[in-house]
Parts: C-alpha cells; sequence; structure tokens
C-alpha cells in the first residue's frame, strides 16, 4: 500500500480558532480525520503530522525520502522563506517520488509577501485555495499514477 506522508507546517495546529475567515472552521484533528477517510476510500495509508518546528518538519522530509513515501506538504508560513525546507523538498523529487504542496487559502489573493513560494519550483505540483479540498485533491492525484 502506497505510503503518504500529510504534513503540516507551523499555526497549523490552530486551525478551527486561527482566522476562521480565511482558514475556514475545521480545527486539525477533523482536517486529519477527512484525510485519513480519503486515503482509506483511495487505498493508501494516510500519517497526518504538524509542527511549528522547521527542524522537526526537514526531519520529516528526510524520513520520506528514507522510507519512500510520497508527501503532501502545507509548508504554511515556511512556504515563503526557507531555502532549508526547499533543499530537503527537493531531495523527495530528485529521489523519483512526488512532493504536492497544498494551500487551504490562495496565497496569490493575499498579502504580497505571500505570492512567492520557494517550494514551489521543485515541487511536484501545487494545489491552493480549496480548503481540506486541497488535500484530498493532492491524495487524489497521488492514488491515480
Ligand atoms: C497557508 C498559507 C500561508 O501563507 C500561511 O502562512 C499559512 C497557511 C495555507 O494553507 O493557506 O500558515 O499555507
Amino acid at each position: 500500500m502506497q505510503k503518504v506522508l500529510v504534513l503540516n507546517g507551523p499555526n497549523l495546529g490552530r486551525l478551527g480558532s486561527r482566522e476562521p475567515d480565511i482558514y475556514g472552521a475545521m480545527d486539525f484533528d477533523a482536517l486529519t480525520s477527512a484525510v485519513n477517510a480519503k486515503a482509506t476510500q483511495l487505498g493508501l495509508t494516510a500519517e497526518v503530522r504538524q509542527t511549528d518546528s522547521e527542524s522537526e518538519l526537514i526531519s520529516w522530509i528526510h524520513e520520506a525520502v528514507d522510507t519512500g513515501s510520497n508527501v503532501v506538504l502545507n509548508p504554511a508560513a515556511f512556504t515563503h522563506y526557507s531555502y532549508a525546507l526547499r533543499d530537503a523538498a527537493v531531495q523527495v523529487t530528485k529521489s523519483g517520488l512526488k512532493l504536492i504542496e497544498v494551500h487551504l487559502s490562495n496565497p496569490h489573493t493575499r498579502e504580497e509577501f505571500r505570492h512567492n513560494s520557494v517550494i514551489s519550483g521543485v515541487a511536484t505540483g501545487v494545489i491552493a485555495g480549496f480548503g481540506v479540498d486541497s488535500y484530498l485533491l493532492a491524495m487524489t492525484q497521488l492514488a491515480s499514477r
């Protein structure tokens, strides 16, 4: 069974109470349940994790490379400035695995600093702006190949 690491960066553990006008009312536990249900439906094994730590997120990307897992990644604010995370992400795609960058909101409709992603250039693809469906679409894509 294909294993997918669904990795989430800083402040995403605050979903539900954090800016619900932008990120919606769903909390992180509900997002995790929705992703796990989709994985079951698609015949994938998903492991959903969240951290506020750049170092921990990078270690999980290394783990994906070492265990041959595809990755769905919401890098949160690290999207916009973490070259260290980009250097980790490129190891995923260069090893023949997939890394799909996802966002709940569409960063291009928001503040200018969110318009640039240092991750997109090394990702397999990017899905943004569909709330939790961004994750579910990414899972569907991984299952289709
Ligand atoms: C986000 C968008 C980022 O700009 C922001 O820093 C986040 C969440 C999203 O899912 O829409 O924390 O990645």
